[in-house]
């Protein structure tokens, strides 16, 4: 019987010493299951009554009972007194208001921008082609029979009735000169689609500009200042370019260029895999069977051409290590660039 008693005071002070150290409402949960849930301690109490003697049973009952309410309304008190302090309202009037993001042009339009800027200066006028082509214009016309394996490097999707999805900006350099008479200096912005599996440096869809200048006696020195020029100012002025030799088959001769690592400055980087230059563009002067494709004279004109990649150029000059990046919608990404 005392023993009973004591038990019951014990639970009750053990409780309420929990109650007022706990600090969360999680914790105050805890303690009303330990002593006050299905399988709390006082409840097993309150259950094992029926079995006390018929004289025991009021008085130990009655304990029982008062303890629980006591307890109860302690933890309903505490439970308020934490909630209260989560909830204070307090507004700082003096806080300045929420910011919000305008929206800007994305880094690729931004970075053809730039370029047809550069190039409207050398007095080039922006040409826009068609994303389906036939294999005629983004090949055939291009000194790129059907046998030709450099078809093998720009696979596409083939659609019906014999139209692809262009593969380089340079079909529209065809259908500029069928619709203009020398000398004209054009530039043809715009997507490219090939056959690729995804990675960093690789998407099925991406942009190119495409540049081409005829003119009566037009030579590779014109080439070459130009691309110089219009790469310096993209870049900066002090930066080292080279021309190396290369071939593609509407080009003769061809070349590709190359500039110092505009980040380490030649002396091997992450951006320029350690190599100290990056090719940037492909160019030469325009193969006479181009001309014929077109009916323009080849003994009569002359000119080159210059294709490049627009994410490459962005990510050379902010250092984007990932192309997908461009198209992944990253907000962060977006508002890094
Ligand atoms: N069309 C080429 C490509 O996609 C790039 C290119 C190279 C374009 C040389 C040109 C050129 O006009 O002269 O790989």
């Amino acid at each position: 019987m005392a023993d009973i008693k004591d038990q019951i005071k014990a639970i009750k002070e053990s409780c309420l010493s929990k109650i007022s150290s706990a600090k969360t409402p999680q914790e105050i949960e805890n303690i009303r299951l330990k002593f006050l849930g299905r399988k709390g301690t006082l409840t097993l109490i309150l259950r094992s009554i029926k079995n006390l003697t018929e004289s025991q049973r009021p008085r130990i009952g009655a304990l029982a009972n008062s303890v629980r309410k006591e307890l109860e309304r302690v933890i309903e008190d505490k439970n308020e007194t934490l909630g209260r302090k989560k909830v204070i309202p307090t507004v700082d009037l003096t806080l300045p208001s929420r910011r919000y993001r305008v929206g800007r042009s994305h880094l690729i339009s931004r970075t053809i921008k730039e370029l047809v800027d550069i190039f409207t200066g050398f007095g080039f006028e922006v040409a826009l082609g068609n994303e389906i082509e036939t294999e005629f214009y983004n090949f055939e016309a291009l000194n790129m029979p059907a046998d030709h394996p450099a078809r093998d490097m720009q696979d596409t999707l083939y659609l019906p009735k014999g139209y692809l999805l262009r593969t380089h900006t340079s079909p529209v350099q065809i259908r500029y000169m069928e619709s203009h008479k020398p000398p004209i200096r054009m530039m043809a912005p715009g997507r490219v689609y090939r056959e690729e599996d995804i990675n960093a440096s690789h998407l099925p869809l991406f942009y190119q500009l495409e540049g081409l200048m005829v003119d009566k006696g037009v030579r590779f020195s014109d080439l070459k200042g130009i691309l110089e020029f219009a790469v310096k100012r993209l870049f900066s002025k002090d930066l080292k370019v080279r021309f190396r030799p290369s071939f593609f088959p509407f080009t003769e001769p061809s070349a590709e260029m190359d500039i110092e690592c505009p980040h380490c400055r030649n002396k091997g980087c992450n951006v320029c895999g350690y190599k100290g230059w990056l090719e940037i563009l492909g160019a030469g002067m325009v193969d006479p069977n181009v001309y014929k494709s077109v009916g323009y004279d080849k003994y009569d004109v002359s000119g080159f051409a210059f294709g490049m990649g627009i994410e490459r150029i962005a990510m050379i000059r902010h250092r984007i290590t990932d192309i997908r990046l461009f198209y992944t919608g990253d907000i962060r990404f977006l508002t890094s660039i």
